[in-house]
């Protein structure tokens, strides 16, 4: 029987991707302390979670009115920590849970990426993830030496090579290469480390890699493009997927869509897993997560929203009136997460800032999934089933409690319906994920679908 993958959605700063998190009273309030972290990792593996992944940005949300002190004051996103140092006190306090982290392909060489990946994978015992994001907003640029993001479509024709080059270094050494052999004196065959000779328009990199491969080959690789480019990047690229689907009709239409992309790539679709991204409120009846609900969404202040609008979008939100509509100028020139500018055209065709704010539902938890554990397992298994989805990225409304009342109260009865998995199948992430080791240069045979 087919069964669900699940995902923590991780954030390595002050408070969950939902910027009012910090205030609720069971937030921890040590999110800089290493343990922290180990005990965020030990709940998702008792609750044999497929993976715990960090998002990442490089910048904190400043964008609104250009200036960080709204940020600090309120606590929106202000700390961010780098995700795969975290990663791996959390690999040291787990032993089967997945480690996943983002790292941009627009600020850093692809050497270097491939060189952080492995070794967290190789440190781990094979259980490293790579989520490959090319990065949004002016305010990331900035701190990397640039002056603003580069245009969309040229950020994945350059992540396209980034990913050549990460892939291929991650090749370099055969799996047979290292013999050790103390009274021959040979360490390594030579002739199974190969050097990558790369030259491409925007990437260049020689070899040879310097890092064995891992007991699951190579990290696996998490993409979440949501444009016609994003997807195609993703189908050719990626082996989790992450995906935000507004409703279930559209996501057992998109996900046919992208599965049936992935097989255009030369790929098998099985071997690609859609993850949908979802917010739940769980405990053990109905009625307490009723009143956990209420007490989370009195958090949220209005300059959360304004705040990540304006980071997500790469506009400036304080330029504008409340009820000012904007102008198809202003509406064309958002550069960042096009999908939230799309979703407020759709409902609102001049939309001012207040309609950004209400529909969009940035800053605050949108569409939680509220309920005690009948209610919850109903509504993924609706969506596992249908199918929209292969499994879930669970981001929280608050840490750990969040996680602990999924983990104490969903699992379990996902388990008992047959649709997650008692134990953990293996020990490298791979085999927990179901996909096989990956040949040598076996992605050398997929194409882009659109070539
Ligand atoms: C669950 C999830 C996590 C994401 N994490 C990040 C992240 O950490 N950093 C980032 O810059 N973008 C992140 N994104 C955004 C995507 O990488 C992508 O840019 C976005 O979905 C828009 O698609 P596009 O790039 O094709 O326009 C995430 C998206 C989803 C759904």
């Amino acid at each position: 029987m087919r069964q669900m993958i699940l995902i923590g959605f991780l954030q390595a700063q002050n408070c969950t991707n939902h910027p009012s998190s910090w205030r609720h009273p069971d937030s921890r309030t040590d999110s800089w302390s290493a343990d922290y972290y180990r005990h965020i990792g030990r709940v998702l593996e008792e609750g044999k979670f497929h993976l715990g992944f960090f998002d990442d940005r490089l910048s904190m949300p400043d964008m609104y009115g250009r200036n960080h002190a709204h940020t600090v004051a309120h606590g929106i996103r202000c700390v961010k920590l780098d995700a795969v140092t975290v990663l791996t006190v959390m690999g040291m306090a787990t032993e089967r849970l997945g480690l996943g982290a983002t790292y941009s392909t627009s600020y850093f060489e692809p050497f270097h990426v491939a060189r952080v990946f492995a070794t967290l994978d190789l440190m781990t015992g094979g259980r490293a993830a790579w989520n490959v994001v090319t990065s949004l907003n002016d305010g990331e640029a900035q701190n990397m030496g640039r002056d603003e993001v580069l245009d969309h479509d040229l950020r994945y024709d350059r992540a396209d090579e980034f990913m050549e080059i990460v892939l291929g270094h991650w090749d370099s050494w055969e799996d047979d290469a290292i013999v050790q052999d103390k009274a021959s004196g040979v360490f390594a065959r030579s002739e199974k480390v190969h050097r990558l000779d790369y030259r491409g328009r925007y990437f260049r990199s020689r070899g040879p890699f310097t890092v064995p491969r891992s007991a699951q080959g190579h990290p696996i690789v998490i993409q979440a493009g949501a444009s016609g480019r994003g997807r195609r990047f993703g189908a050719q690229w990626g082996e989790v997927i992450f995906v935000a689907y507004p409703n279930l009709a559209v996501g057992r239409r998109d996900y046919a869509a992208f599965k049936s992309e992935v097989a255009r790539c030369g790929r098998t679709p099985e071997h690609v897993h859609v993850t949908q991204l979802i917010n739940t409120v769980a405990a053990a009846t109905k009625a307490e997560a009723e009143d956990k609900w209420a007490e989370i969404d009195k958090l949220p202040l209005e300059i959360d929203a304004l705040s990540l609008l304006s980071e997500a979008l790469n506009f400036d939100f304080a330029k504008k009136g409340m009820d000012e509509p904007f102008t198809e100028q202003e509406l064309n020139g958002m550069s960042g997460l096009q999908g939230i500018r799309d979703r407020v055209v759709a409902a609102k065709k001049n939309p001012t800032v207040r309609d950004f704010i209400t529909i969009s539902g940035r800053g605050r938890v949108h569409n939680p999934i509220v309920g005690g554990p009948k209610e919850v397992a109903d509504q993924l298994e609706e969506w596992f089933a249908a199918p929209a989805c292969d499994g879930f990225v669970l981001s929280a409304t608050h840490v750990p409690g969040a996680y602990e009342d999924f983990v104490r109260s969903v699992t379990p009865e996902l388990q008992r319906r047959g649709l997650f998995r008692q134990d953990y199948a293996g020990i490298t992430l791979r085999e927990n994920l179901g996909l096989a080791l990956p040949a040598h240069g076996a992605w050398r045979h997929r194409h882009s679908p659109a070539g």
